[in-house]
């Protein structure tokens, strides 16, 4: 088959840190190859190295067995080369053609040609398999929808080669189910695609060859069909890894999260938050399964103080914070891995150790009066950086200097470290290797099992059943259900999340 990228010796060197060494890669016409590898093994580098972002110390790339030169994103979308982030770059405030067609609009004279760009999206849509609303607006549509217009954005502008990095990392399972059908579709159209994830059953799934880079280096191509789930744990970060976590039963202590006829409405007035009521205890772990969209995402930010709450009561250990700053909420003994680490875990453009911190400046030992203890602080963040093997030259660097996954390695150390009362966890382990969410399960059972409470809210089933003794399921902003561990599976959450009942399906089997 024809080799329609290859890379050869590619070397890419930040300060500190060897992101790209010597790698070789090739791409046929026609696959979906996956790049595995650790949080910050260089997969994201290499990457933006082929789109034109980061020019490379050494090596060459040839397209369709050419050299080329691609010395920025025109070069490769020229070269037919399309790529979606793992950060998206839309105009929010811009329809989905309009966002699709920024740069090369359609024009009618010198007047764009909107028109013609509705039908121009219209008909790739329709040939790739997407269902897309052309004229609906960036911030009106899930980040499923935006995923699919930034693939649109890259076929309009004729790839023939398309690099997705994470690009399931946000979406729910049937929009994972979606982006595969998609995948298929482009490739029948003999097109070629890069995926990089971290989720091992989407790699056994989606693609036809794996290659896995380790500390910046190329160990090994492998085919998908010629592999399994645990070989490529293996192959990637170099050890066996236990991918079932191993728990102790719960031991119940007291009561510290309690919620009671908890109402939310969000910007429209719309009533997001209906009517909930849970506990959570100590020595638990809490799990809050449902689609994305369904009042998550609220709950979470009335619980930690960036919402306010329309109606109902909240205690932690009895006392009330209903309705209280996230400042004092912290101080009742609340830590929080937030769900988006860009809005609200890191500011990027300050050092680690300055992120290792946050939102605990004013305390002891980081601080003796006014003045800041330097020292504990960057003793502090070494600590974090170790335990949980955040990847990094050292504690001075800034946030942004990171591996998306380092990222959200030091979120979730920092808050975890805070060893709080209640520890809410969202979306603990999005972006983040195999070995690494072995490790982050460990500490949020190791909390568990020293008496803490844990309310952990994930997307990801496999997840929620891994880690839970009880179990919510959210659905159209209300808890449908609450069941223990030992009477759930995937299945019965699927009913229930889909808005159905347990009773109703028994039914349903018996018919
Ligand atoms: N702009 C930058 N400045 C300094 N170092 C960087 C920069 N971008 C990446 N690095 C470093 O290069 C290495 C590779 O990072 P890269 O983002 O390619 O990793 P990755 O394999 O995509 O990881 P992840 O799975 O976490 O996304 C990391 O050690 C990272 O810290
Ligand atoms: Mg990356």
């Amino acid at each position: 088959m024809k080799k329609v990228i290859e890379m050869k010796g590619i070397t890419k060197v930040f300060p500190g840190t060897i992101a790209n060494d010597n790698v070789d890669f090739e791409l046929l016409k026609g696959e979906t190859h996956v790049l595995l590898g650790e949080n910050g093994a260089g997969k994201t580098t290499l990457m933006n190295i082929l789109y034109g972002l980061y020019q490379p110390e050494k090596g060459e790339i040839y397209v369709n067995e050419n050299l080329a030169k691609i010395t920025n994103p025109n070069d490769a979308i020229k070269l037919g080369i399309g790529m979606v982030h793992q950060h998206f770059m839309l105009v929010n405030n811009f329809t989905v053609a309009e966002n699709i067609i920024l740069g090369i609009e359609p024009k009618k004279g010198i007047k764009l040609d909107l028109k013609k760009a509705v039908k121009d999206v219209e008909a790739i849509s329709e040939k790739y398999g997407f269902s897309i609303d052309p004229n609906a607006v960036i911030e009106d549509i899930s980040v499923g929808q935006q995923q699919k217009v930034e693939i649109l954005k890259a076929l309009y502008r004729g790839a023939e080669i398309l690099i997705l990095d994470e690009p399931t990392a946000v979406l729910t399972p049937q929009e994972i189910e979606e982006l595969a059908n998609i995948i298929d579709n482009l490739k029948k159209e003999g097109k070629s695609v890069i995926l990089i994830t971290h989720k091992l059953k989407e790699v056994m799934k989606m693609s036809d060859r794996v290659t896995i880079i380790r500390r910046g280096k190329v160990t090994g191509t492998v085919q998908t069909k010629e592999t399994n789930i645990d070989e490529l744990a293996e192959l990637m970060v170099g050890r066996k890894v236990n991918l079932v976590v191993e728990k102790d039963p719960c031991k119940i202590g007291k009561r510290v999260l309690h919620v009671e006829n908890l109402s939310a409405i969000d910007q429209r007035k719309v009533e997001v938050i209906k009517d909930i009521n849970f506990e959570v205890f100590g020595g638990e772990i809490f799990g809050i399964a449902g689609v994305d969209g369904n009042g998550q995402t609220e709950l979470l930010e009335v619980l930690t103080g960036l919402r306010k709450p329309k109606e109902g009561k909240i205690s932690v250990d009895e006392k009330d914070i209903y309705g209280k700053t996230p400042k004092e909420i912290i101080k009742a003994g609340v830590a929080h891995i937030p769900e988006d680490r860009h809005k609200r875990g890191l500011v990027l453009k300050y050092s680690l150790f300055e992120n290792s911190i946050l939102g605990m400046h004013k305390e002891k030992p980081f601080c003796k009066g006014i003045v800041l203890n330097y020292n504990n602080i960057k003793k502090h963040c070494d600590k974090l950086i170790e335990e949980f093997d955040v990847r990094t030259p050292n504690n001075a660097v800034n946030a942004s200097a990171l591996s998306g996954g380092n990222q959200q390695k030091l979120i979730a150390a920092r808050e975890i470290y805070k060893d709080p009362e209640l520890l809410i966890a969202a979306q603990p382990t999005r972006g983040i290797d195999v070995g690494a969410i072995e490790y982050i399960h460990k500490r949020l059972v190791g909390e568990r099992d020293k008496g803490k409470a844990v309310l952990l809210v994930s997307l990801e089933l496999d997840e929620i059943l891994a880690l839970s003794d009880r179990i919510a399921v959210m659905y159209d902003g209300k808890i449908v259900d609450i069941i223990d561990r030992k009477d759930a599976d995937e299945q019965k959450l699927g009913i229930l999340m889909a808005g159905g009942t347990l009773d109703e399906n028994k039914e349903g089997v018996e018919k």
